[in-house]
């Protein structure tokens, strides 16, 4: 499974890229709003560090919109993923921009039938949102599931890039689904690490060798 890493802060992207676990990264006009940058500008900064795909999100509202705004973002760097949100005049600019060869995220994708049809219109990636179901009580994981399973039944190509993550969990069971991609912030991405037991073994070991008065160094 890729790690795409969900955010628009340089340092985090630039401390995990150097760690290897950096294979993408996604935006959304609330992560540039917070990160305060200009949109073109942070996102060819990032497209600097990373070589693959980074998602820049249209935000009109209408196909015509969304392509002339695709087309714009796509000029920032070869690596722009444009995304458009899952809806019938996301669809259309999905199709348009996916025929002129370029890479398309359909995001807020909240079913199956929307991934359905996003596949259908040659989707590049989907983002389906688990964190956003499952604060509504809904199962975000069991859409994954339905997604692999409508894709593998009939071969579309399309990624399945899980998305709103919220939890190191939801990492490890998106990697058991199969989903392609799952895009999280940087935080989670860092307590994937974490282990109780590990911090437990980890303070015995530390005693038992103070006791020994040894040094490796
Ligand atoms: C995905 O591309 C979105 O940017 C993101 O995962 C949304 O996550 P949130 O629901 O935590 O805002």
């Amino acid at each position: 499974m890729k790690f795409f890493v969900d955010t628009a802060e340089i340092d985090q992207i630039r401390e995990l890229s150097d760690l290897g676990m950096v294979d993408g990264v996604t935006t959304n006009p609330s992560l540039i709003m917070k990160s305060g940058r200009d949109i073109k500008e942070v996102t060819a900064e990032i497209c600097s560090i990373v070589s693959g795909p980074v998602s820049a999100e249209t935000v009109a509202l209408d196909a015509e919109g969304m392509i002339a705004e695709g087309r714009e973002l796509a000029k920032i760097a070869d690596n722009i993923a444009i995304k458009v949100p899952l809806t019938w005049d996301g669809l259309k600019a999905c199709k348009v921009l996916s025929d002129e060869g370029r890479m398309v995220n359909v995001t807020l994708c909240f079913s199956a039938n929307q991934a359905l049809l996003a596949a259908k219109a040659g989707a590049t990636f989907i983002s389906p949102f688990i964190g956003r179901l499952d604060d509504l009580n809904m199962d975000g994981l069991e859409l994954i599931a339905d997604i692999r399973t409508i894709y593998d039944n009939y071969g579309f190509e399309t990624n399945i890039l899980a998305a709103s993550i919220r939890s190191a969990n939801h990492m490890s069971e998106c990697a058991k689904i199969g989903a392609d991609v799952a895009t999280a912030p940087a935080a989670v991405i860092k307590a994937m690490a974490n282990h109780v037991l590990t911090d437990k073994g980890l303070d015995a070991f530390t005693k038992d060798w103070a006791k020994t008065g040894q040094k490796i160094l």
